[in-house]
């Protein structure tokens, strides 16, 4: 039987990177919000995992939901396989985080479809496969510290609408690049996070000064244009624009559905970035059908 879920994309309310450990990778202070925009992820049996794409080119080599369905077979040592076809509307590599959230959605689904919850860790395997894969296995808004493994749920944001841009970038190994050219002043303290954390844990409705992360002037250097981007996009809009993840996509916070949608049109005519209009997802339902 063919079932349909949802993968959301994510922002970063907050990200702060506290420095740098010993095995590399950074310790983060985050806050991880879902919102409404989405791909579309189809699963059916079938005697080897597949995965369709459809609505963006995507390199197998990038196709993290194709590693999620196999290292939940292996882990179980299961002779099982599923066809995917996953339709793509997250824009890849842009700070989304569209491919760790299609990756979650496939270790909820499959663990469910072939049995595994008792046997399996999701939260293990989500963060072997990336990062950012566990705050997609199930809660709305989260504070996520750690390398991206340890996720506390918190009160989702009471502001509604967003108005999103995403220029093109053609950077291979975006993320770890732009970790590499970060320097200590770029580095916080999670002080942010933890002011952010209380507010929306006290309900109260989210400013813009709290919003910081840590990669704006690396990404600003980083992608050519972004600078540019991100200075029409908030002259035309009228509002502060901030980065999420590593970038390069940018968002606002807007008043309403129709502000958003007015400030999207500016945005995309002004500067040719992929504008898109969504909304905070207070406890995402992944299962659509
Ligand atoms: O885990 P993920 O595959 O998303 O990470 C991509 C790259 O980003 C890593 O290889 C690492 O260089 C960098 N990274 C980091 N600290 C993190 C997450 C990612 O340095 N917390």
């Amino acid at each position: 039987m063919a079932v349909v879920y949802k993968a959301f994309a994510k922002l970063n309310l907050t990200l702060e990177v506290l420095g740098k450990r010993p095995d590399g990778f950074h310790d983060l202070a985050s806050v991880f919000h879902a919102v409404s925009l989405a791909d579309r992820l189809t699963f059916e049996d079938a005697a080897d995992v597949s995965c369709d794409v459809r609505g963006m080119a995507l390199a197998p080599a990038d196709n993290i939901m194709l590693r999620a369905a196999e290292l939940l077979r292996e882990t179980a040592g299961l002779d099982r396989g599923a066809r995917i076809v996953l339709e793509k509307a997250i824009p890849v590599a842009a700070g989304l985080g569209g491919g760790s959230s299609d990756a979650a959605v496939t270790l909820v689904h499959l663990a469910e479809r072939w049995r595994l919850a008792d046997r399996v860790s999701l939260a293990d395997l989500a963060a072997q496969l990336g990062s950012d894969v566990p705050f997609f296995l199930g809660t709305g808004a989260a504070v996520v510290r750690g390398r991206g493994e340890q996720v506390e749920p918190i009160s989702p944001a009471t502001h509604g609408w967003l108005i999103l841009a995403t220029p093109t970038h053609a950077l291979a190994g975006k993320t770890g690049r732009l970790f590499a050219v970060l320097t200590p002043d770029d580095f916080g303290d999670g002080r942010a996070t933890e002011r952010l954390r209380a507010a929306m844990n006290a309900g109260e409705p989210l400013r813009d000064d709290w919003l910081v992360n840590a990669f704006s002037r690396a990404a600003r250097a980083t992608f050519p244009a972004l600078a540019e981007t991100w200075r029409r996009a908030e002259e035309v809009a009228g509002r502060p624009f901030h980065l999420s993840g590593a970038g390069p996509s940018l968002f606002a916070l807007a008043a309403n559905e129709a502000e958003a949608h007015r400030a999207a049109a500016r945005v995309a005519a002004a500067t040719g970035a992929s504008a898109h209009v969504c909304h905070f997802e207070p406890q995402p339902r992944l299962r659509a059908g």
